[in-house]
């Protein structure tokens, strides 16, 4: 068995790829250095911005090679949970404020056979993972309050990445960060002790499917910040 994998993954968000492109855009991604690919899904009700559903993830899929994370900020979440899985999501990551029961949410992914996640906004405390954490495979602490990219880091949130990195503790559930992550608060990101950082814009910054060895010199330098290498 292999060991679990708590070394620096970066994730590249595709809000910031060209949706013209979505396919040629995650194989440029990864063919420069990303780790996992992630995927937001908004619904225009518990975030105010509407991107994609189970069917352009469906399309996707072929296109993904590595982890297809998709984080879902929808609510209610769980009728469409099977939905997701069967297009293929390794990661569903539902958001603790959207479930009224979060214990079965959590439940419903992982018996479908994907990895189960929680999000958990800026303003919400780490203590609502409390009681799920034997559910957990993925935590995922926002520090910009979800919607759109480009938004400032929060950085209160290195705290909260803290605590909830002692609450892992040994158990094999992967820590990641999502919003306004860059190399200027990458460190603060890992040393606080994220292994899975997503970045929107820092890693599409400047690059396009005819220019991808920016996106490999944007993923190569948010790695260098946090791994200090
Ligand atoms: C925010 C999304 C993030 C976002 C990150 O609502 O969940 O994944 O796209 O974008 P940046 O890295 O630009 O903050
Ligand atoms: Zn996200």
């Amino acid at each position: 068995m292999n060991a679990f994998d708590r070394s620096i993954k970066i994730a590249p968000s595709i809000l910031s790829a060209d949706f013209a492109a979505l396919g040629a855009e995650c194989r440029a991604i990864e063919a420069q250095g990303a780790d996992w690919v992630h995927v937001d899904v908004m619904d225009g009700h518990f975030v105010p911005n509407l991107t994609i559903g189970p069917a352009v993830c469906a399309a996707l899929r072929p296109h993904i090679r590595t982890v297809m994370d998709v984080h879902l900020m929808i609510a209610p979440a769980d009728p469409y949970i099977e939905a997701f899985v069967k297009a293929g999501a390794d990661f569903v990551t539902v958001h603790a404020e959207a479930s009224a029961h979060l214990d079965r949410s959590l439940q419903l992914i992982r018996s479908l056979g994907a990895k189960a996640g929680v999000s958990l906004n800026p303003s919400t405390p780490e203590n609502v993972i409390e009681y799920v954490l034997d559910r957990l495979d993925l935590v995922l602490v926002m520090s910009v309050n979800p919607g759109f990219g480009g938004q400032s880091f929060i950085t209160s949130q290195i705290e909260k990445i803290s605590r909830i990195r002692a609450m892992i503790g040994d158990r094999p559930i992967h820590l990641e960060v999502d919003g306004g992550v860059t190399p200027e608060t990458a460190p603060r990101v890992a040393a606080a002790g994220a292994d899975v950082l997503v970045a929107g814009s820092a890693a599409f910054k400047g690059g396009s499917i005819a220019a991808p060895e920016i996106y490999g010199r944007n993923i190569a330098a948010i790695r260098a910040a946090a791994t200090g290498r």
